[in-house]
């Protein structure tokens, strides 16, 4: 069995017992009802310490099993999930004036997105509650990354999104064998589709922050970091921001391990939206508890949310942990995705990408010091999306007869 005591409303803080519910609170709805899980820390800190995570030989996020929602182990699934490097990005941080940047490429996950970490541990849920249909509506990472965990586990996946999912997801959907539905709309309407059909036909649904243990999945990059820095935990944390539930599960695993006595700081959580889509960057400056719904319009597809599902525990993650949220233009992104591969090797999609131009910003607005222990999580892998990643250049390649001469003149 897990550790897990119970699930915690965010809004008006009833507890539940993990075999009775599924989803939000009743008493406050999907948006403000999003639930937290809570796990007993002092029988977890018995036999789950720093050293024993040393001895560990699970290369994966699955090496912090104590501290996850999961009941029966034997359920996991074999793909390798997690455990994805944290670079010290030397010449990158030398660009913007900082001794000490690290990326955290969670492009190298097995469908090559950060959503993997949430996929991986809902599949494990969908298994143990004997779901044989799963759902989400998904700009394209989450469905592409539960498509690739489903299938394996022989699950049915019935997948939305909206028809202006990048290719290279749709693609992705296909090969794993998922049916998908493309939704003539926003995001935002694919979910509220998603979850009427997943009610109609009790589909276990993946839907962002609806679900529990999504934020879960997620956290394991923040617990990877505190053991990467060797347990000095940084200062920042730069992320994306959609609908709020990467930077939210990542403010999680930073309060677990704080609660566990592993790491004695926790560092401060910085949203990046885009211009076009960032009603939790007027929420947080506008000091309200929750975001008026817009319809969003930005190249970064994985972040284009009008309503965000996770406000309430993403605004509480930035409020709580002293940090900011950020507004970037669309031509940053673009120019973020080229000067991370150039400076670091690291390829990422624009919403991977947003949160380093969310801290170029704000460097350039003196607002960091240069020593600052900092971490920009790059969610996504640029092939993804690669319309976005040709329009961050004007670089053309030459184009040359299969001959010296030609090549001569060319160069
Ligand atoms: C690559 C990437 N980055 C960032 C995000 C933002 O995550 P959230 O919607 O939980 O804020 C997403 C979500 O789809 C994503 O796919
Ligand atoms: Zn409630």
């Amino acid at each position: 069995m897990s550790n897990i005591l119970y699930l915690e409303c965010v809004t008006c803080g009833k507890r539940y017992a993990p075999s009775k519910i599924d989803y939000t609170c009743p008493a406050c709805g999907d948006i403000e009802g999003t639930l937290e899980v809570v796990y007993d820390h002092e029988r977890i800190k018995r036999d789950f310490t720093k050293e024993t995570l040393k001895g560990s030989r699970v290369y994966s996020h699955w090496r912090y099993l104590p501290i996850l929602p999961v009941d029966r182990p034997e359920l996991i699934p074999p793909l390798r999930v997690g455990f994805t490097p944290l670079y010290h990005a030397v010449k990158l941080g030398k660009e913007l004036g900082l001794s000490d940047l690290y990326l955290k490429d969670e492009g190298l996950n097995p469908s090559a997105s950060m959503k993997d970490r949430a996929s991986s541990v809902f599949v494990v849920k969908a298994l143990e509650k004997g779901a044989t249909s799963v759902t989400a509506a998904s700009t394209g990472n989450a469905a592409s990354s539960l498509a690739a965990f489903a299938a394996p586990a022989g699950l049915e996946t019935n997948i939305f999104v909206p028809e202006t999912a990048p290719r290279a997801k749709v693609a992705q959907l296909l090969v794993y064998g998922a049916n998908v539905i493309m939704v003539k709309g926003t995001y935002d309407q694919a979910f509220n589709l998603c979850r009427e059909a997943a009610e109609t036909w009790r589909w276990y649904c993946r839907n962002t922050a609806i679900n529990p243990y999504l934020a879960e999945g997620k956290k394991t990059a923040a617990l990877e970091i505190c053991e990467q820095l060797n347990w000095d935990a940084p200062d920042r944390v730069f992320v994306s921001v959609g609908d709020g539930c990467v930077i939210s599960g990542l403010w999680k695993g930073f309060r677990d391990f704080y609660e566990l006595g592993f790491i004695d700081k926790l560092p401060q959580m910085v949203g990046v939206q885009a211009e076009g889509a960032a009603p939790l960057v007027k929420a947080f400056n506008e000091n309200k508890r929750l975001t008026e719904s817009i319809i969003p319009d930005t190249i970064a597809d994985s972040i284009s949310v009008g309503t965000p599902r996770d406000q309430v525990k993403a605004l509480k993650a930035v409020r709580e942990s002293h940090g900011a949220m950020v507004p970037v233009s669309d031509d940053e992104i673009l120019d973020a995705i080229k000067e991370i591969a150039q400076g670091s090797g690291v390829f990422g999609e624009p919403a991977g990408v947003a949160s380093y131009a969310g801290l170029k910003k704000m460097t350039a607005q003196g607002l960091i010091d240069s020593n600052e222990k900092i971490v920009v999580m790059i969610t996504g892998n640029g092939l993804k999306d690669i319309d976005s990643a040709m329009k961050s250049t004007t670089a053309k390649p030459i184009i040359v007869e299969p001959d010296m001469k030609s090549l001569e003149n060319q160069i």
